[in-house]
């Protein structure tokens, strides 16, 4: 077995999430090769945990990997969204919870589904086997306006306008089917500087097409607040996300469950009884040091937030 992602963070999530009794049941929501799951497995010898992956092909990674673990571990095959939205363990509810966001390194380099323009891979980026959309069929079929809007919306990417151009037009008579095509086109339709700019300049457009592809921010937003439903009160939840749409998502949910009045600003008078339901437990949010940056580079761009449950909502 051949583990290729380090998993960012890994001492604060240990941390922030330690367990404070025996027997305590974590629920990893992205598995990946499940490096975090293992970590806490070995750091704390009587905790149990539940991986949920989208992925079957990475789980069956993180399947091998967690086996000398036996009874502790058990895995859904499942979307995060799904799975808290049905919560199919009934009345065994979380006390630790830990979502690390986006894609693992085990997709660029060996998910042979088009996640990176570094190969020449088939367009596809799906993660689930269930999802109709490929990359393929949105770069194909998209119109141009729908196609410069996902771009700069997911992407934040301001060469967006150009872009999409560029694809109708290279599109038309000979569909874009794979990542080195869809790359070069990129590149040929930016300006000069930002072709040898810090970044590839396909790596916005490909986040973008993947966030789509995936439904990530809309999976995101429903799994907060289902998962925190969930989560014993006096559990803690941490998320750790990589750019800022997913950051912004995380950290407004947080400060909206940390508000003690939780009607809209628009209605008059308070009806929703003024709860806080959740203390914040990282007033800024955590990012990687030096020292991890520099053994692990794509962790750059993390940061963890933390939140402890007070109540239920509806008690
Ligand atoms: C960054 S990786 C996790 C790495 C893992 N924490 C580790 O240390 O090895 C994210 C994983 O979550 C999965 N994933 C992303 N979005 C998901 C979703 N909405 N539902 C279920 N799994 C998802 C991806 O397939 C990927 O394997």
């Amino acid at each position: 077995m051949d583990i290729v992602h380090y998993s960012v963070l890994w001492k604060e999530a240990l941390e922030y999430l330690k367990p404070d009794g025996d027997n305590q049941l974590f629920i990893d929501g992205t598995l990946g090769e499940g490096g975090h799951t293992e970590l806490f497995l070995k750091e704390y010898p009587t905790l149990k945990t539940v991986g949920l992956d989208a992925d079957a092909d990475i789980m069956k990674v993180a399947k091998e990997r967690l086996a000398p673990f036996g009874g502790r571990t058990r895995f859904f095959n499942t979307w995060f969204n799904q799975f808290y939205r049905e919560y199919p363990l009934g009345d065994e509810r979380p006390d630790l919870i830990l979502f690390d966001l986006g894609i693992s390194v085990f997709h660029y380099e060996k998910g042979n589904r088009g996640f990176s323009f570094q190969t020449d891979e088939p367009l596809d980026m799906r993660l689930g086997g269930d999802l109709e959309l490929s990359a393929c069929d949105i770069v194909n079929q998209y119109p141009e306006k729908e196609l410069a809007d996902l771009i700069y919306k997911y992407g934040e990417e301001r060469y967006s306008r150009r872009i999409a151009t560029a694809l109708v037009r290279e599109r038309k008579g000979n569909p874009i089917e794979t990542t080195a095509r869809l790359a070069d086109i990129i590149r040929g339709s930016v300006p000069a500087a930002y072709r040898h700019g810090r970044i590839h300049p396909a790596t916005r457009t490909f986040q973008a097409i993947r966030i789509v592809v995936n439904g990530e921010l809309v999976r995101l937003e429903s799994v907060l607040q289902d998962s925190l439903r969930v989560l014993k009160p006096g559990g803690r939840m941490g998320v750790i996300s990589f750019h800022s749409l997913e950051d912004r998502i995380v950290k407004q949910f947080f400060k909206y469950k940390n508000q003690l009045c939780t009607c809209p600003p628009e209605q008059p008078i308070c009806n929703c009884g003024g709860r806080r339901t959740v203390e914040i437990l990282t007033k800024k949010p955590i990012c990687p040091s030096e020292e991890e940056v520099r053994e692990n580079p794509p962790s750059r761009s993390a940061k963890l937030r933390v939140v402890r449950k007070l109540e239920d909502e509806d008690v």
